[in-house]
Parts: structure tokens; sequence; C-alpha cells
């Protein structure tokens, strides 16, 4: 696999190609994604929840996401590794700037914060820095206890277009890329349409232009509640390698997402 950068990725958009990706947390796995083609590997702070035995998201630090992002960028060093700056480490610039700083000087090339309108300026901020950002909406787990639970979002028109029009805000603050979670296929749809930059899909549906899974919910490893939108691909396969390999290849073409994988 070649160098894989934002700029790589925003031509494939272009052309029409989709991606897959994964989280990853250390050198073996990631290695191993790597080497069936998976071009994004996010350090996501699911690993509170999947590594650490937590109910949320919100209890992991900086230094954890600084400790898995220097394990993943060893082993995959031609992905494009983005790492999720943790609930709270980005509320003031002075603080964003300096825990962005950190997760770029442990291996990884991109931060993802999750928020609309009110992270314009740290967007903004971070890219003038020379942060490349990718932002996520929908379903922003660090929200969780404003949400009252995970939930899908976006389901009423308005608050689908609310989504859209941050959607477009977040782009022309500059963010390079977008995860969408939990949100109907068709505001997905829409979302990725409307965009120039990549829009990475979690549970909203087959039309973005990458997919994301949590390593260990491919794996059909995770304890207790198992999302909608997650496929056992080692169940599948008997093997990691061959899961991986399922997993980019339904991706690519168009056959992950289904419709029993997606909200309506
Ligand atoms: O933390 C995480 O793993 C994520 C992905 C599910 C997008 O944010
Ligand atoms: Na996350």
């Amino acid at each position: 696999m070649d160098k894989m950068t934002t700029a790589s990725l925003a031509k494939m958009k272009r052309e029409g190609k989709k991606f897959a990706s994964l989280t990853a947390y250390d050198t073996s796995f990631a290695a191993a994604f790597a080497a069936q083609g998976v071009p994004v590997l996010l350090i996501g702070d699911s690993l509170g929840m999947v590594l650490q035995g937590a109910d949320d998201t919100l209890k992991v630090t900086v230094e954890e996401i600084a400790y898995h992002t220097r394990c993943v960028s060893k082993g995959a060093p031609n992905a494009l590794v983005i790492a999720d700056m943790p609930f709270m480490s980005y509320a003031t610039p002075e603080q964003t700037y300096q825990n962005a700083a950190e997760l770029i000087r442990a291996g990884a090339q991109m931060v993802k914060l999750e928020g609309g309108d009110w992270l314009l300026e740290t967007v903004r901020g971070l890219t003038q820095r020379s942060v490349p950002v990718c932002a996520h909406l929908g379903l922003t787990p660090q929200s969780v206890h404003v949400f009252g639970g995970f939930k899908v979002q976006g389901r009423s028109e308005e608050a689908a277009q609310a989504i859209l029009d941050q959607a477009l805000r977040l782009q022309d603050a500059g963010a390079a890329m977008l995860v969408l979670e939990c949100v109907p296929t068709e505001l997905a749809r829409r979302v990725t349409e409307a965009l120039t930059i990549p829009v990475i899909g979690i549970g909203a549906g087959p039309h973005t232009d990458g997919q994301i899974l949590v390593m260990h919910d491919l794996l059909g490893i995770s304890s207790g509640y198992i999302p909608k939108f997650s496929k056992n691909y080692l169940a599948l396969t008997g093997n990691i390698h061959a899961a991986v390999a399922a997993y980019v290849e339904e991706v690519e073409h168009g056959r992950f997402p289904s419709p029993e994988h997606s909200f309506s």
C-alpha cells in the first residue's frame, strides 16, 4: 500500500472508490489490517470500552490515546492514522493545540473531534496550525449523557437538516474528513453528496465514501451489547486475515453495510 494521505482519500472520493477503515490499538493488529489493504486506522476513544471495560468513552485520557497511537503507527506506517481527541481535551484553544500536538508527535496524521457548530473555530485553528481534522457528527459518544443513551441521531427532518448544515460548515472551516455515526441511510447519502471531503460512516448506510468498524465488532469479540450496524466477519471466515479481507471486499463493492446493518 502506498502511503495514504488526506489527498489520496479525497481523490478516491472523486473517483467514487469506496474504502474500508477500522479502529486499531496495537502494532500487530494495525500491521495485519494494513496488510489487507485497510487505508485508514483510527485510534478511537472506543478503547475505553473495548480495552478498558468502561461503559462509555468519557474516562479515556490523551496519554492513553497517545500510547496506542505510538503502537499503531509503528505497525502501519503507510496507513492514514487518525487519533481521537478524548472527552474535554479540546474544550479550550490552548488545551486543544497542546493535546493535538501530543497526538501528532505520537504518530497520528490527523485528529478527530466530536461536535458541530461549537467546534468551527477549533477546526479552523487546528487546520491553520497544520493539524488536519476529522469531524464527527451524528451519535457522538462523548455526548452520551446529553443524548440520554446511545441513540440514532438525525431522525426528524429538522435534526437531519441541522446535521447536513453543520457538516457543510465544518468542511468550510477546514475539516478534511467527516465521520457520521448512527444516522439514517438517507441523511448519510445527502451529506456524502453535499460534501467534497470524504465521509466515513458507521451505522450510516452504504452510501458514504468509507466505512469504519470497531475492530472488536468485526471480530465478534465485543462483550455485552452488539450494535445493529456491526457484522462478525470472523464467524463468516474463520480467521482474522480472511475476516479483514472480506470486510474490505464488501465495503469496496458496496455490499456492506446492507439494510439489516443500517437505520432507515
Ligand atoms: O472511538 C471510536 O472507535 C470511533 C469510531 C467508532 C468512529 O470514534
Ligand atoms: Na471515538
